[in-house]
């Protein structure tokens, strides 16, 4: 039976691998790991962004972020939920935590169900988005509110967003031990999507946030994690971290699911948010 277990385990933690790695859709995937987290970011005040999640097997391997968006719904990226789908009772999300090494600071819940967005091609990686539906209630965590029509309509150029991780599974050294952060700008989408960018792969789904000369980004594990924006004094996620052609790499910011596009799925999903 152990032996049983250590195989399943095995099994599980390969197919988390190699989803992240697929999830990289660009063939010239050694130059992909050149920054293995947040990339230069900070650690973020501790406790200060309560509604980051840690998706975990076992309660000990992080495999990537996810927000709480109210009642008992987590988001994250269905690339994501993609490899844990069949292992429901295995995965849990860890809630409220800073350090990763100081598990109590947090609280784990069980995972109910996966709703992954009907659309979302693991090819082009487009509408990738999930929600996470939690076995108990959530007490006493303020969940991130969602970005409505007029903000969006906000967001131009010098808009400056944050994304937020804990950095990447299978790289241990790379791996932080706290919550990391990092300030980057709205990229335009077609600027994104021209020739010396992403070349048309950027779908209306999908938003850019990086700078030109790089440096600055999200990574490998911090998947499934909000990218928010502070509209008059409160903090609206707008994104998801998803993919990117390796990490901070100039003329290649990091691509977020662009939840604005998807609102209508998330409301019939959980009609009660
Ligand atoms: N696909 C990665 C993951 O599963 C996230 C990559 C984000 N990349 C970027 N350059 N911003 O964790």
């Amino acid at each position: 039976m152990k032996k049983l277990m250590q195989m399943a385990v095995l099994a599980l933690c390969q197919l988390i691998l190699l989803s992240a790695a697929n999830a990289n859709t660009n063939p010239e995937e050694t130059r992909a790991y050149s920054g293995i987290r947040i990339v230069g970011g900070d650690e973020l005040s501790p406790f200060s962004r309560p509604y980051m999640a840690s998706l975990r097997v076992f309660g000990e391997i992080h495999f990537c972020g996810g927000a709480y968006i109210g009642g008992k719904y987590v988001l994250t990226a269905a690339h994501c939920v993609e490899a844990v789908e069949d292992y429901a009772d295995f995965v849990s999300v860890w809630l409220g935590g800073h350090k990763l090494s100081e598990p109590d600071g947090g609280r784990f819940y069980q995972v109910a169900r996966f709703y992954t967005h009907p659309g979302y091609d693991n090819e082009t990686i487009d509408n990738d988005i999930a929600i996470i539906e939690l076995q108990q209630d959530v007490e006493g965590i303020e969940p991130v509110p969602l970005i409505s029509e007029e903000q969006f309509d906000g967001i131009q150029k010098a808009s400056v967003f944050e994304a937020m991780g804990w950095g990447s599974l299978g790289y241990d050294k790379g791996q932080p031990d706290t919550l990391q952060v990092v300030q980057v700008p709205y990229v335009d989408r077609e600027l994104c999507n021209s020739r010396k960018h992403y070349n048309g792969a950027i779908t209306k789904n999908m938003l850019c946030a990086g700078f030109d000369e790089g440096g600055k980004d999200s990574c490998q594990g911090d998947s499934g994690g909000p990218l928010i924006y502070n509209h008059q004094g409160t903090w609206y996620q707008l994104g998801v971290v998803s993919w990117g052609y390796g990490c901070a790499e100039p003329g290649y910011p990091g691509v977020y699911t662009n939840i604005f596009e998807l609102l209508d799925w998330v409301k019939q999903t959980v009609p009660e948010l």
